[in-house]
Parts: C-alpha cells; structure tokens; sequence
C-alpha cells in the first residue's frame, strides 16, 4: 500500500496526521434548540479514535432563517458556543483536527422549518419541494455575508481547527453560483464573477473575522446535476477566485436537492463508480495550487491510492463509509481491510440521528 495516504499534511496553521477527512455530514443528533449534545461529540471522539485526520462537522447554520433541516446544529448566535467547546475539548486527546463547516440553507428548506419564507438569488421554485422562495433583496445579501463572518468568529472561540464554507449541494451560496438558480441582472448574478460575488464576499468576511493564520476550507459545487446548471468550466474559475482572496483548501462536490444523480450516488459496488467527483477535482487541482480535497463514492483503497498519487487531490473524502465503520481508517492502515463496507444505499439518513441500517441486518 502507498503511504501517501497517511502521509501528515500542512494547511495553513493545521497538520493533519493523514489525507483522510471524514466529509461534513449533518448527523441529525442536536437537541431540540439546535445545540450540540454529547452524543455527538462521541461519536466524534468514536471517528477520532478510528483514525482520521480530519473531521468536518455537519452543516451548522448561520442565520434562523438558514436551517435546512430539523436537528441540524446551529451556530447564529453566541449562545451556541460553550457547547461547541464541550464538543472540541473531547478531542484533544488526538491528532484528529475538527473544522466547522457553516451554511445558509437558501431555498432548499420549507417555512415550517427555517420559520420565514425561504429565501434564494431567485424565485426559482424548487421542484423537490415545491416551495418558491423569496428574492433576496441588497440588504439580504449584506446581511447574509456579516452572519457568516460572526458564525466564523463563534466558531474559532470555540476551539474548531477551522471551518469549511458551505458552497455546494444546493444551498444559499450554491445557489449564487448556479445559473439555474442565480438569474439576477445586478452585480450578484449574470457572469461567473457576479455569481461568485457572495461567496468571495463571506470568505473575506470570515477572515476579517479569524485572521490570516485561521484555516478555511470552502465545498465548491462543481456541477449541479441539472440541465442549465452549474458545470465544472464555472467552478473552475471560481476555485481560481477563492485562490486569490486566500482560501486554505477546496473540497469538489455537487448535485442539488432537485437533480438526478445527487451529491450521494446508491450503488457505488465497482470501482469505476467510485470517485464520481475527481475528474473535476483533477480539472480544479490544475488551476490552482491549494490542496483539493474531493468527495463523492470513494470506496476502496485502490482508487483512493490512484487519486493521489496520478494528482487528482490531495485529500480523501467520505461521508457514508464514516457511519458504517467509524474506525475505518485504522482499519485501512493496518490491512484489516483494503475497503469499506459501505454498499451506499442511503438509509442511513435517520431524524433521529444517522445510522447504517446493514449492520443490524448482518447475521451475528
Ligand atoms: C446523512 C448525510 C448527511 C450529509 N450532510 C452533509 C452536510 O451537512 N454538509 C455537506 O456538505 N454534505 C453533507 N452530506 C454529503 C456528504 O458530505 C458527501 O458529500 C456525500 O455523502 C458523498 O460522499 P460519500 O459517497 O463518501 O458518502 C451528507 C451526506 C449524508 C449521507
């Protein structure tokens, strides 16, 4: 086996012990106001424990009206700190890193659970709910980016390694960036630029925030899944964008809500199924020179091992594998296994908090 993949890496202040992050995956385990509970925070510890060097929280958002989903954890107001710390105190012990990943949910969420009229760059009803949102007006925007940047600054006093910006699968700033969403004629919509404005906006805003030395991650959709939407020709001279205003590192991703395939394709059960982001993760590694982390099928140690070493990414990203087998990256550096177990059949979304459902299916 390479030993690329556990080979230390240095991003900006962090050094992660190896290539592997375990992917942002809202856990659906917070209490009933949104905070942070110590369940999750064991099973972070469980994941940290298992090895992996980099952990991204689930989707936390920034602003009431952001909340994508019930149970998702929050981070809009000061009062969610101290729950934060409890969480990032647990894993001192290890050299596993945690970064918050911070997000609006723009229009894919329901009034019944944002309680306000969602609202997007465009009243684009989306087909997988039916719910048209409302058009953000200047003022929106304004106050979007300044939410982001305070959820920035909660999460460093809290402790987190860093933070990853939402940009992908859908949501607010995906859906800035996405033509198919995005169809303003002001300086917020129209050419990749403008489209990619907000994004630049809440990056510059977060560091105003964090200071230089902070490391931030964005996800980047790279394709949307849907006809007229965002492709990897746009992402790529957004990852150019994000370079140069100083981001830390950019993990590839995309699917929205509405589109077929999604950002979790079922089926993955060959390796050539695997891996169904890294050609555009190769596409944006060319263009820029920070490390590309990518997401999206990876399964098997081969495929992983080729990603890095024909210089697709730098880093290995899952998110289903992680709820099967949290101690899966022990089990890849010790030879225990050369897979994971995960057969990506998408039952593991749980209101109640996530779980692999195969197991209790397996006989004892
Ligand atoms: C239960 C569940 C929750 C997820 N929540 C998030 C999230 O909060 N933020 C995010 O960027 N992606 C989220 N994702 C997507 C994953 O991070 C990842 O991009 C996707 O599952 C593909 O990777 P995989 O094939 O390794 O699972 C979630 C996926 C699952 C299965």
């Amino acid at each position: 086996m390479s030993r690329l993949l556990f080979t230390p890496i240095n991003i900006n202040t962090l050094t992660l012990p190896n290539r592997f992050v375990r992917s942002a995956t809202n856990e659906y385990m917070t209490d009933e106001n949104d905070f942070v509970t110590d369940r999750l925070a064991s099973l972070y510890e469980k994941l940290a424990r298992g090895g992996v060097g980099l952990i991204i929280t689930g989707h936390s958002y920034v602003r009431k009206d952001g909340k994508a989903s019930k149970r998702q954890a929050a981070i809009y107001d000061d009062k969610f700190i101290p729950a934060y710390k409890r969480l990032v105190e647990r894993l001192r012990p290890f050299d596993t890193k945690i970064m918050l990943q911070i997000t609006h949910g723009g229009r894919q969420t329901k009034p019944e659970i944002c309680d306000d009229t969602p609202i997007a760059p465009s009243p684009i009803t989306d087909k997988s709910t039916g719910v048209t949102p409302r058009e953000m007006i200047h003022d929106d925007i304004l106050d979007v980016i300044n939410c982001f940047g305070q959820a920035a600054r909660r999460a460093k006093e809290a402790g987190f390694g860093g933070i990853q910006i939402h940009a992908a699968h859908g949501y607010l700033l995906s859906e800035f960036l996405s033509p198919y969403t995005n169809r303003r004629d002001d300086e917020w919509g129209g050419t990749v630029k403008n489209r990619a404005r907000i994004l630049l906006e809440v990056l510059k805003a977060c560091r105003l925030q964090t200071g230089m030395d902070y490391p931030i991650f964005v996800k980047l959709q790279t394709d949307d899944c849907v006809e007229g939407g965002l492709g990897v020709e746009d992402a790529v001279e957004t990852a150019k964008m994000l370079e140069k205003e100083g981001i830390d590192a950019i993990e590839t991703s995309g699917g929205i809500a509405e589109s077929f395939p999604s950002a979790c394709r079922e089926g993955i059960d060959s390796p050539d199924k695997e891996g169904y982001f890294a050609s555009n993760a190769e596409r944006i590694k060319k263009a820029v020179s920070v490390p590309v982390i990518v997401v999206g099928g990876i399964r098997s140690i081969g495929v992983m091992e080729s990603i890095i070493e024909e210089k697709k990414a730098d880093l290995i990203s899952m998110s289903r594998p992680f709820i099967r087998e949290p101690d899966l990256i022990d089990k890849l550096r010790t030879g225990r296994a050369t897979k994971s177990e995960c057969i990506s059949c998408n039952q593991c979304w749980h209101p109640d908090g996530i779980r692999c459902t195969q197991i209790s299916k397996q006989p004892q």
